[in-house]
């Protein structure tokens, strides 16, 4: 009798576990009428940000670019990229007819105490950094024109300056917020004995739109999909009311719609998201971004394990890091794939090597494919929500050309590009054929046929020394 008890005793324990994991996959669902709702009341968003400062969830920050790279530019310029778990720096030296004739870049990892120390020491980290780059580079590139990168919420009056509204992804440098951080690189350049300047300020988004444009001119509007996530796209200056007077004469400006901070009903959130979370100050706050974004994947898989952990001994009693926060980073979820080998044995040895914990059984590891593919699915799909709520807000999904009547008068519907970066869809095939299936459905095959959604690598960094030249005399940075 008490080896019957014991076995009723882990059989019940094992139904407890899998009804968390269901639970959770029912908490996750995303019908496809729930993104459309999502991508209607984006677009809703989109418009009321347009209108008047404030009112809206999603900031809508114009970013004084008026004019995007056409492929004309040349010369040699530098660009300075932050907003990840890395920073880069990069020299682009470009020939007319979009070519870029030689690209050295160099990654480098930031120490997480940077990301909370101080704004002097980050700026500094970077700075020292470019000025070995140049060094190593051969030098003598004093004055040129240097497009800086920083993938933050920022208010610009002009293309070469920006005041930082808030940091999002982890990172907290409180003194920071509110300076102009284009003059925070900038004085840090000079301490490091730099003769160079921020030309162009852009945020990763912008920089990736102006990447794609070089490339290609369909290219509307552009997503970051990585650690962070966000999209923006070239609007027309009669669309926007806010700032009506304040815009240049030109017809377009790129609007950075800062989408990480929008939140719905309608966005299925579990009680394991970071953004629902008792503990987290501003409830809801950037409840998008943490639902799809690098940061925070793991972590919400993290916490399904832990929850699985507590309602039953799947993962039996040695000591493991199942409590420690953030420790199961993406990549780790990245790497834990159905199709590994029958035994599931990457599964396995992630569990081990990073969460300390030895000998899953077989079904257990399934459940822990489960809970990731969960996780990834979800935030793949209301990605591709956002990317279709940008294409309706400029009516490029379709909505506006329904029938044959309607086609007669505007014509058969554009092609429309949309550049996109980012390591989640970049290096995560799962995640990008999980968002592709999501926007065909959502868009129906002929509206998705029209619509192409093309990898800028690099984007963000390339971007902006694009935009350095656009915005800087030529002669100076000529050959
Ligand atoms: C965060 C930032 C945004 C950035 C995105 C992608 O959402 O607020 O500016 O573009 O991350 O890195």
């Amino acid at each position: 009798t008490t080896l019957v008890a014991r076995q009723a005793v882990a059989r019940s324990r094992w139904s407890r576990a899998v009804a968390v994991v269901r639970g959770f996959e029912e908490d996750c669902a995303t019908p496809t009428e729930r993104l459309q709702r999502i991508v209607n009341s984006l677009s809703v968003e989109m418009f009321a940000g347009l209108a008047s400062e404030g009112t809206s969830m999603v900031r809508m920050l114009l970013t004084c670019v008026d004019a995007l790279p056409d492929g004309s530019e040349e010369g040699i310029y530098y660009s300075v990229d932050l907003g990840g778990t890395s920073f880069r720096v990069m020299k682009l030296e470009l020939g007319s007819g979009s070519m870029v004739i030689n690209k050295k870049v160099e990654h480098r990892p930031i120490p997480e105490d940077l990301t909370k120390g101080t704004s002097e020491d980050l700026f500094n980290l970077i700075a020292l950094a470019l000025k070995n780059f140049i060094q190593r580079e051969g030098g003598g590139d004093e004055g040129r024109a240097l497009g800086f990168t920083f993938s933050f919420p920022v208010r610009q009056v002009s293309i070469s300056s920006g005041s930082l509204i808030r940091w999002t992804k982890e990172f907290s440098i409180e003194e920071a917020v509110g300076k102009d951080v284009a003059q925070c690189l900038n004085e840090a350049l000079v301490r490091n004995g730099l003769n160079l300047h921020v030309t162009a300020l852009v945020n990763n988004a912008v920089g990736t739109l102006a990447m794609g444009h070089y490339y290609d001119e369909d290219t509307v509007a552009a997503v970051i999909i990585g650690a962070g996530n966000n999209a923006s796209y070239i609007e027309r200056n009669a669309a926007i009311a806010k700032c009506r007077g304040l815009l240049t004469d030109s017809d377009l400006t790129v609007v950075n719609v800062e989408w990480g901070s929008f939140r719905s009903p309608q966005i299925p959130l579990t009680p394991y998201d970071i953004c629902s979370s008792e503990a987290e100050r501003n409830h809801y706050d950037q409840a998008f971004e943490k639902v799809i974004s690098g940061v925070y994947l793991g972590e919400i898989a993290r916490l399904v394990f832990q929850r699985m952990a507590q309602e039953s001994d799947l993962f039996g009693s040695s000591v493991n890091c199942l409590s420690t926060p953030f420790i199961f980073s993406t990549p780790s979820l990245a790497a834990i794939r159905e199709d590994d080998s029958p035994d599931l044995r990457v599964v396995g040895r992630v569990l081990e090597e990073h969460l300390k914990i030895q000998d899953v059984p077989l079904k257990t590891r399934r459940l822990v494919v489960r809970i990731c593919d969960i996780v990834t699915r979800r935030a793949a799909r209301l990605a591709a929500a956002g990317i279709v709520a940008v294409l309706q807000k400029i009516g490029r999904d379709g909505t506006l050309c329904g029938t044959t009547f309607v086609r007669k008068i505007r014509g058969e519907p554009k092609r429309s590009v949309v550049a996109i970066e980012g390591g989640l869809y970049q290096g995560y095939s799962i995640f990008r054929e999980y968002l592709n299936e999501a926007v065909d459905e959502i868009l129906g095959d002929e509206i998705a046929s029209t619509v192409s959604l093309r990898v800028m690598e690099e984007g963000s960094g390339i971007g902006a020394a694009l935009l350095a030249a656009s915005y800087s005399s030529t002669r100076q940075n000529s050959v």
